[in-house]
């Protein structure tokens, strides 16, 4: 079998998507059609050529531009909807998901027309799929942790369908010390907590989440490479990193795949996972994102097993689910064994 149907195959979880960042070209355009939003494209094909970043500022930029087609909670359950059956055809047997509430309260969309959309998007796709998802409320960086604590408050309603909270945005400058309060709030409430750091923040951002905000996950982490005593910790006790090798090509991050530092992390023990990010603007669900790996940084077949199981290590599911999504990976490499090589 050749490795590209070994990883379709493969069973997954995917941690690291932000379901604004998944809005295909087509699904954008009838969305500004349907609501009225004028945008810059006609196109679909002129939209993917505007998918094109000098950093993660750059990016930001467009993608919370894009968000205004969002619009009812009919937008939001499509958006959601997608994503899911996307990923449930690369094999993704539970998805976490990103979701940045304050760039749409922001724009006076209620947060119950957003949560209502995406939840329902959520619970259809376990119906339908037997897909499982949880949901990761993100407070947007560049706000101040004033805004980020009413976000929380706001969300009150929902609290029993959220996973957790991150934190999300622009890195440099807004080291995650600023949400040291607001990261010890959802924690006192129960949730668990990741945080983006180390895209194009410092080795220095990527221990502060550990250590003042704990999180339980960090997401990227790249510069974690940059620290080895704390390349030894991380491995040590197993931190989970959700990372997102095309997103950290898109946004220059790193200039090439084969220059990730996944591969270097992974076999000095850390429990690395790959994901897609924003699917839509980089180009690559988890899929592409695992073979990318494969190719440029000469991934074997153990080391794709690894990610793998690695990301149901990572998930926030219960003990039962995580067996038996292992076990759903043994049974694949049992039943490819014979067809491989
Ligand atoms: N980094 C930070 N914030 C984000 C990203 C990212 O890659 N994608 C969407 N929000
Ligand atoms: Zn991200």
């Amino acid at each position: 079998m050749n490795v590209r149907d070994f990883v379709a195959g493969l069973p997954k979880a995917e941690l690291h998507m932000h379901i604004e960042g998944s809005i295909e070209p087509d699904l954008f355009i009838r969305l500004a059609r349907r609501n009225g939003v004028a945008i810059r494209w006609q196109t679909e094909d002129e939209l993917r050529a505007a998918y094109q970043f000098d950093d993660l500022q750059d990016f930001l930029d467009l993608y919370y531009d894009g968000c205004r087609v969002l619009v009812t909670a009919g937008d939001f359950f499509d958006v959601t909807r997608d994503y899911l059956r996307r990923a449930h055809a690369d094999r993704v047997l539970h998805a976490e998901l990103f979701l940045g509430p304050q760039g749409h309260t922001s724009r006076g969309v209620p947060l119950a027309t957003v949560m209502e959309g995406v939840l329902g998007a959520m619970e259809a796709a376990r119906a339908e799929d037997g897909i499982t998802s949880g949901l990761i409320a993100v407070a947007q960086r560049h706000r101040s942790e004033e805004e980020g604590l009413a976000m929380l408050a706001d969300l009150e309603p929902w609290y029993g369908r959220l996973l957790g909270f991150g934190l999300g945005g622009a890195e440099v400058g807004n080291p995650p010390g600023k949400f040291a309060a607001f990261f010890a709030r959802c924690r006192e409430l129960g949730f668990k907590v990741v945080a983006h750091a180390g895209e194009e923040g410092p080795a220095a951002y990527v221990r502060e989440s550990v250590e003042v905000l704990q999180v339980q996950r960090l997401d990227h982490g790249n510069a974690c490479i940059d620290d080895p005593a704390l390349v030894a910790e991380l491995a040590a006790r197993r931190v989970p990193l959700t990372m997102c090798p095309l997103s950290n090509l898109k946004l220059r991050v790193v200039d090439t795949v084969a220059a990730h530092p996944l591969k270097r992390l992974l076999d000095a023990g850390l429990c690395v996972t790959v994901n897609s990010d924003d699917p839509s603007y980089f180009g690559g669900y988890v899929n592409d994102n695992y073979l990318a790996c494969e190719e440029a940084l000469g991934l074997g077949r153990d080391d794709l097993v690894q990610l793998a199981r690695n990301s149901f290590e990572a998930a926030f599911i219960p003990d039962a689910q995580r067996r038996a999504s292992l076990a759903a990976i043994d049974a694949w490499v049992a039943q490819t064994a014979t067809t491989t090589r």
